[in-house]
């Protein structure tokens, strides 16, 4: 590309650095040649990424994303404010804490109180209000398209579904009333692994995935760590299908044992292979919104903060009331991200939040 070195100036800087730096490998090398002309990374080069341990390599793969992040979606850390609704799940997928046939507390927020809690995280200024919960059909196609009315008019901050499979005509009719975004992750882009994991649905998730894409969403995808028998090209595919069907947000998180689900004593998935993703994530699709996950925050607080070294541009901030949110265990341990202490965090490691929280923020004199 003619303009590299004009249209993104951190990549073109970190990329020369990296070519000049004797400690790192050719392989990188040839990585930061062909982000800075615009290429698409290989899997075989994205296996290798994502395999590195601490290294120079790793160390150059790190900045390489920061940079791209810097270049393609600037500085701000956008927080994003979760309401877990409902922990009913008509689903059983053997990694999660809230499988139907787990026998935990269950729970539904009444629409006016799940409109109430809306109103009340909108004051915060956050950049979106994502509606979370298992897939639970109680909340029909009426009570889901009054919800999201309700709250686009009352809230008006950017509203985000991850409430699971709905029909195409649903996903539209939602599209319609004001869900600008929608979160359907695909756990694992490998058939077998999503088989033994999630079920029979694959071809129908993946399809509605694209449909998300094409009904003008902005489409979230992402994908578990550590699932059983999952490997690095497993993860390479994840990110390169994300890549190739046009998402621009994912959630990537390790997987964290839970008790009395199957796979309670499969191992946690691996937080540097967590972040590598994230890093791989952002050279592949340069301006995606990307969380450092709650998951990560799980295994170490500080973990999550280092996806932000990593190319991860959002955090998400939990608002549902906390008689909810202790049986909303979809993994043990679930870290509470509050939001100020996370607007502390973020503001005392030198991060950019956006104009809407920051004019909030001012207006409650919190800075
Ligand atoms: N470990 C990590 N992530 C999990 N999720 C569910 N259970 C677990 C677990 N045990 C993730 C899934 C789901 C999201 C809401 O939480 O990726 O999409």
């Amino acid at each position: 590309m003619a303009f590299a070195n004009y249209l993104n100036p951190e990549t073109f800087k970190e990329a020369k650095r990296i070519l000049k730096d004797g400690s790192t490998s050719q392989i990188i090398k040839s990585i930061s040649q062909k982000i800075i002309r615009g290429d698409a990374l290989s899997r075989e080069e994205f296996i290798y990424l994502l395999g590195l341990k601490d290294s120079p390599d790793r160390k150059a793969l790190f900045n390489l994303a920061n940079a791209v992040r810097r270049d393609n979606v600037g500085e701000t850390i956008f927080i994003k404010g979760i309401i877990e609704f409902s922990n009913y799940c008509k689903r059983d997928c053997t990694y999660c804490g809230i499988r139907a046939s787990c026998k935990v507390k269950r729970y539904r927020m009444e629409p006016d109180e799940i409109v109430e809690v809306a109103i009340d995280s909108a004051k915060h200024g956050i950049d979106t209000i994502i509606l979370q919960s298992g897939e639970d059909p109680f909340y029909t196609t009426d009570i889901m398209i009054d919800i999201i009315k309700r709250i686009k008019v009352d809230a008006r901050r950017p509203i985000s579904l991850s409430i699971g499979e709905r029909t195409p005509e649903e996903f539209k009719l939602f599209k319609e009333v004001g869900a600008s975004r929608c979160l359907l992750k695909q756990e694992t882009i490998n058939p077998y692994i999503f088989k033994s994991v999630h079920g029979s649905d694959y071809e129908i998730r993946i399809s509605l995935l694209k449909m998300l894409v094409s009904l003008g969403y902005i489409a979230g995808g992402g994908n578990i760590i550590g699932l059983p028998n999952q490997t690095l090209g497993d993860i390479a595919d994840d990110i390169i299908f994300m890549r190739d069907i046009g998402i621009k947000m994912t959630g990537i998180g390790p997987f964290i044992p839970t008790k009395n689900t199957p796979l309670e004593n499969h191992p946690v998935g691996s937080a540097d292979i967590t972040l590598n993703a994230y890093a791989c994530t952002r050279l592949a699709i340069p301006t995606i919104f990307m969380p450092t996950t709650t998951a990560l925050g799980t295994i170490d607080p500080g973990l999550q903060y280092e996806g932000f070294e990593a190319g991860c541009n959002v955090i998400m901030v939990n608002f549902t009331p906390d008689n909810y949110r202790q049986v909303y265990r979809i993994y043990d341990n679930k870290r509470k991200v509050e939001f100020y202490e996370t607007v502390h965090e973020l503001l005392k490691r030198g991060k950019k939040l956006s104009f809407s929280i920051m004019k909030a923020l001012r207006e409650e004199e919190m800075v």
